[in-house]
This record gives C-alpha cells, structure tokens and sequence, in this order.
C-alpha cells in the first residue's frame, strides 16, 4: 500500500538494515497494560528494539550488533503510475 507523494503520513516507521525499527512522528508507546512509556524529548525518532535482545525493551539499546541480528528485506518499488 502506498501512500500518496502529496500527503505524508503522521506517522513513519523506518526497518534499519540489521537494525531496529525508527519510528518517526506523533506516537505514544504503550505496555501491555495501557501505560505510555516516557519518550525521549527533542528527538525525531523513536527506535524500537526487532532483534529480541534489547535490555530497554521496546526500545533498541544498539545491542543488535553485537548479536548478530541480520534484516534485509525490502518492500516492493513503487510501480510506475497510468496513465
Ligand atoms: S534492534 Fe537494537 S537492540 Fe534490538
């Protein structure tokens, strides 16, 4: 699904290769119970642990490259427009 080039969304999240997931924009984190995890201020992006290994889950603590945690996958291109 993509979305229009004229309207970004609020919200991105970024795969990092071998790395965490980014999360750019307005978003609360919240745990299992409903409670919303403190946010670093005046950062542009949130990152969240996807190798399993973080100490600070959700957040990514840069342990993913001692671990050898490996991600590559890319998302289709965009195909070319109609018309
Ligand atoms: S992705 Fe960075 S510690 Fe898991």
């Amino acid at each position: 699904m993509t979305e229009p080039a004229q309207t970004p969304p609020a919200v991105t999240i970024r795969c990092r290769l071998d790395g965490p997931l980014l999360v750019e924009g307005p978003v609360r984190i919240l745990d299992h119970l409903g409670n919303a995890f403190v946010l670093p201020a005046g950062k542009p992006a949130v990152a969240l642990c996807r190798c399993g290994q973080s100490s600070k889950k959700p957040f990514c603590d840069g342990t993913h490259k001692q671990c050898g945690f490996k991600a590559d996958q890319t998302a289709p291109p965009p195909e070319p427009p109609s018309g």
